[in-house]
């Protein structure tokens, strides 16, 4: 396993010529997040900065929290951005955001209870908290699509319920950790922290068109209840 620290270089490979951030992954976080003009968004785990961009087109304010410093100066161009590492939050303020989000990152990190009451911590009352990850239906350990010999893809549901469980993936030179849990887990950890509900998205995989009843991502938005 390889920390974030030194996979900068490759996520920075595995985005150049991938259009999914443009055709389905910032789509779906500006569909649940709907962000307001004026409103300050906390980006963590921003990576370089191209979800911040969205949020700055939107019309909102975008401060950025990234472990990989080169990372993170590149998001500098799109607001501020503190290098850190999640689920610590100590050097932002209570009650200081209207906003956050978080994306394709919540499945790097082995616990989320923390994560909740931290982000509930630095968010106003009211405010709100918008993620997407990687379907749990895929990060459960040794699921995967399978061909079958009349070439229909099927799929291998692996250990959904294995919550906690992790899988390590190819990452050039190194490999990258998913931590798995289930949709009960994910939903009842905000739920702990004082996160309502508002909506939840599921999609499948923008260009597999035979993969079309496999979920690929989903996406949440709670408001941090008074
Ligand atoms: C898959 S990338 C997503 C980047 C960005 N959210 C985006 O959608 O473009 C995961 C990001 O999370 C960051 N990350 C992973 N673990 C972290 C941690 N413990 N604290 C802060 N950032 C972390 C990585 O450095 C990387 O930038």
């Amino acid at each position: 396993m390889a920390s974030w620290t030194r996979l900068g270089d490759w996520w920075q490979a595995e985005l150049a010529g991938d259009d999914s951030y443009e055709e389905i992954v910032t789509p779906l976080l500006l569909e649940v997040m709907r962000p307001e003009p004026g409103h300050t968004y906390l980006d963590l785990g921003c990576g370089d900065g191209r979800v911040m961009e969205s949020v700055v087109a939107a019309g909102g304010i975008a401060i950025g929290l990234e472990l990989v410093p080169e990372l993170a100066s590149l998001a500098g161009r799109h607001g501020p951005v503190v290098v850190g590492r999640l689920p610590n939050l100590h050097s932002i303020k209570a009650d200081s955001v209207d906003g956050a989000l978080m994306v394709l990152v919540v499945e790097h990190l082995k616990e989320t209870d923390a994560l909740f009451a931290e982000v509930a911590r630095v968010v106003r009352t009211g405010g709100m908290f918008a993620l997407v990850i990687n379907h749990p239906t895929w990060t459960a350990p040794e699921s995967t699509p399978i061909t079958d010999e009349d070439g229909e893809v099927l799929w291998r549901p692996g250990g959904y319920f294995e919550s906690g469980g992790s899988s390590e993936v190819r990452a050039g030179e190194h490999t990258v950790t998913f931590f798995h849990r289930t949709v009960a887990d994910l939903l009842n950890a905000a739920a702990d922290a004082g996160w309502a509900l508002e909506k939840v998205v599921e999609r499948p995989h923008h260009e597999l068109v035979d993969q079309v009843g496999i979920p690929r991502l989903m996406a949440c938005r709670w408001s941090l209840i008074p």
